[in-house]
C-alpha cells in the first residue's frame, strides 16, 4: 500500500446534501479517512450564475486539495455541472469523482420504458449536464427544477405540509409525462426521498446520486491503487464556511451520529450567502 493510500478522501458540497454521499462512501469504504467541506455560508448554489458556482466550487476544491487528500469527490450536482472540467484540468494529479455521470448511467440501466425524470437545481438544469450525459442513450429526459427543496433541507425541514405542497407542484408534471425513473439530481434531495416517493408511487424508480457516487469512488480508488487497507480506525473531519454549531446540530438531526464536531474555515468573500436560521 502506497503512502498516498492512507490520505483522506476529500468530499465537497455547498451544504448538507453531500453528507448523503459521504455516508454512502463511508458505508462502502469503512476504512477510509474523510475530510468533508460544506460551503454553507454561500449556499444554496442552485440559484447562482454558473460562473459564480464554478468559482466557489474551485475555491472549495483548492482548500480540500491543500489538506493533502488522495481524491476529490464533488458531492454536489450543481458544483459538478459548473466546474468538473476545470477541476480536472486544475488537479491533474488527483482522481476526481462526481455525481452526474454515475446517476445518469444508473438511470439508463434501470429505466423500463426510457422516460426518465430529472429533478435538480436551476444551475444544474441550465448547464445541461444531464442532457449531455444522456445524449448517446435512447433515454428521453424530462426536467423539473425544484428551487424550494434545498432551502427546506438546509432549514432542517424534511417533512410536513409546506414541503409536500412544493413537492406536488414540482413532481406533478413528471407524473403526467409518465416517467418510470426519477433521478434525484441534487444530493440534498436524497434526504427528501420519502416525500418524493410517496408522490411518485412505487412504480417509479428513484436514482440517488449518493449510492452511485460511492460506487464510482470505490471503482476509482481501486483502479488507481489508492484503497486503504491498514486496518487503522478511520478519522472523519467536518468543515464548514458557516456556523459550526449549527452544522453539527443540523448535521446530526439529518444524518445522526455520522456527523462529528465541525470546524469553521474561511473561503474567499461571502457574497450574499443565505444560511438559514432556525
Ligand atoms: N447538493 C447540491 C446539488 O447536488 C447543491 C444544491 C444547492 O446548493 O443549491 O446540486
Amino acid at each position: 500500500m502506497s503512502e498516498l493510500s492512507s490520505a483522506p478522501i476529500g468530499v465537497f458540497d455547498s451544504g448538507f446534501g453531500g453528507l448523503t454521499v459521504a455516508r454512502a462512501i463511508a458505508d462502502l469504504l469503512p476504512g477510509e479517512d474523510m475530510v468533508y467541506l460544506a460551503d454553507t455560508a454561500r449556499g444554496p448554489y442552485g440559484p447562482r450564475p454558473l460562473a459564480e458556482v464554478r468559482e466557489f466550487t474551485l475555491q472549495s476544491l483548492d482548500w480540500l486539495a491543500a489538506q493533502g487528500v488522495k481524491a476529490l469527490v464533488i458531492a454536489c450536482n450543481t458544483g459538478s455541472s459548473a466546474a468538473l472540467h476545470d477541476a480536472r484540468e486544475r488537479y491533474p494529479q488527483l482522481p476526481i469523482i462526481e455525481v452526474v455521470m454515475p446517476a445518469a448511467r444508473k438511470a439508463v440501466s434501470v429505466t423500463r420504458g426510457g422516460r426518465v425524470g430529472l429533478i435538480c437545481t436551476a444551475a444544474t438544469a441550465i448547464s445541461g449536464s444531464y442532457n449531455d450525459a444522456l445524449e448517446v442513450s435512447p433515454v428521453e429526459l424530462v426536467t423539473s427544477v425544484c428551487p424550494k427543496f434545498v432551502p427546506f433541507v438546509e432549514a432542517g425541514v424534511i417533512s410536513g405540509d409546506e414541503l409536500m405542497a412544493a413537492a406536488e407542484e414540482y413532481l406533478e408534471p413528471l407524473k403526467e409525462q409518465q416517467v418510470d425513473t426519477l433521478v434525484l439530481g441534487c444530493t440534498h434531495y436524497t434526504l427528501l426521498s420519502d416525500v418524493i416517493s410517496s408522490i411518485m408511487g412505487d412504480d417509479v424508480a428513484l436514482v440517488s446520486s449518493a449510492d452511485e457516487c460511492a460506487h464510482a469512488t470505490l471503482d476509482t480508488l481501486k483502479r488507481e491503487g489508492l484503497l486503504r487497507n491498514d486496518g487503522i480506525t478511520p478519522r472523519r473531519r467536518f468543515f464548514t464556511t458557516g456556523d459550526p454549531t449549527r452544522f453539527e446540530s443540523l448535521g446530526r438531526q439529518l444524518m445522526g451520529g455520522f456527523v462529528q464536531d465541525a470546524t469553521q474555515i474561511e473561503l474567499g468573500t461571502v457574497t450574499g450567502g443565505s444560511e438559514p436560521t432556525r
